[in-house]
């Protein structure tokens, strides 16, 4: 009898989204038992293609869909309407969405329509703040609904589904893929170099302490980033001993704010986006992570750096209660006063560097993999 493959479509559009689905992307091609294909909305250009270049994953369609300053109105209907013809073409059986992004919803809501199982990787991350992080809870919970198989990064983010009264059968407990991705960078790391890696090292003084500073959360933009950018200025007025590093997000709302004041600062260096690698290489260099991002919060407690979250509240607290990260929100007082406890409290900062990580093993993928093969 003929072997029916399995057929995967894996849906992922911006750069968080493909370095935590790139391990899983991989595992799936090495089984010849499926048949695996990859579809990237690219709601981001460039820092997707970073990323797909590093993991060397060459995307079956390629919708090629961002536009500068674009909304969530028209990046949603963009992305239904521009998933449909590649459902038809490709009729897979699983769809794999990975987060909260527009087009994990989007994504997932087309696979819906096109009757294919609907797959979430890191599912389960809840604040139950509708606006906190907006638009990215709401994304999570509409994806969530529709989802049939759930991997849930933690067991946390296992029990926040099952109080929706989400099917257990439905929910496995994998790790964060986020983990299997730093392996592979680090791993990779070990005799890589760059123009990118070379340029920084130029560029940096290592007599001094490295802050790295990432941001970019939409319900900051406005008044979280003036206070963000007013608490930098003081660090560096305060500690000329210290440089603050900051890729700065391709987004406009970001870069207008960021660029306009903090550019002429000799201790703060404005950089773009750099690629996975180099952005590995630099948290390996730096004393302190200041960020609002998601996936900094779940790497930088494996590197061994303290991080000092720019939110109010966090869909991952696991971090939070394993004593390496601390929310200070927008608050620019909080900002600069939980800096400079780490910069001039040594034993505070061993501690909070000593932990260990509770997102992963570095082995999500395979579980993924396992459960599906399962099926
Ligand atoms: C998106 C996600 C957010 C995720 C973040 C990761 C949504 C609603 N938001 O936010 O959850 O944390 O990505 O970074 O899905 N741009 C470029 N080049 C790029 C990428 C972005 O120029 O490679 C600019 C464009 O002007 C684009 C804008 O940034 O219109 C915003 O991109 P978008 O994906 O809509 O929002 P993000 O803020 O990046
Ligand atoms: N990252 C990167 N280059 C940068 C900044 C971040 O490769 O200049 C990586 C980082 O290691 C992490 C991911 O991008 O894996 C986080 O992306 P982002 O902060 O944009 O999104 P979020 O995780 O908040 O959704």
């Amino acid at each position: 009898m003929e072997n029916i493959k399995k057929k995967c479509l894996f849906v992922f559009g911006t750069r968080p989204e493909a370095i935590k689905m790139a391990p899983v992307v991989h595992r799936f091609l090495q089984d010849t038992e499926m048949d695996t294909r990859v579809c990237v909305t690219a709601q981001h250009r460039e820092m997707l293609d970073q990323v797909l270049d590093f993991f060397e994953i060459k995307p079956d369609y390629d919708l090629d869909l961002m536009q500068k300053g674009q909304s969530l109105f028209g990046l949603s209907a963009r992305i239904l309407t521009a998933m449909q013809p590649v459902l038809e073409d490709f009729k897979p059986d699983y769809v794999f969405v990975h987060g909260d992004t527009t087009t994990t919803m989007m994504g997932s809501i087309a696979a819906f329509y096109a009757g294919a199982k609907v797959c979430h990787v890191e599912a389960g991350l809840r604040t139950h703040d509708k606006y906190a992080p907006f638009p990215e809870e709401i994304n999570r919970q509409i994806t969530g609904r529709i989802t049939d198989y759930h991997f849930a990064p933690t067991q946390k983010a296992k029990e926040n589904l099952l109080i929706e009264n989400i099917d257990e059968k439905g929910v496995s407990i994998t790790g964060n893929t986020v983990i299997d991705a730093l392996y592979w960078g680090m791993e990779k790391l070990k005799d890589y170099d760059d123009d990118e890696i070379q340029s920084l090292k130029n560029q940096l003084d290592f007599d001094k302490k490295i802050i790295l500073v990432t941001g970019h959360r939409r319900e900051n933009f406005g008044e979280g980033f003036i206070n963000i950018r007013n608490a930098l200025k003081t660090l560096s007025e305060q500690h000329p001993d210290v440089q603050i590093v900051y890729p700065v997000h391709l987004n406009p709302n970001v870069q207008t704010p960021i660029f306009e004041f903090l550019n002429e600062i000799p201790n703060i260096s404005l950089i773009n986006p750099l690629s996975y690698p180099a952005f590995l290489w630099l948290m390996e260099q730096s004393n302190l992570i200041i960020t609002d991002s998601g996936g900094i919060q779940e790497e930088a407690p494996s590197l061994g750096k303290p991080v000092l979250v720019m939110r109010d509240t966090t869909e991952r607290p696991e971090a939070v209660t394993a004593g390496t990260v601390i929310l200070v929100g927008t608050d620019k007082e909080k900002i600069v006063s939980e800096a400079n406890k780490l910069l001039s409290n040594a034993d505070l900062y061993k501690q909070m560097s000593a932990l260990h990580n509770p997102y992963g093993d570095g082995k999500a993928a395979d579980r993924i993999h396992q459960f599906i093969t399962a099926l």
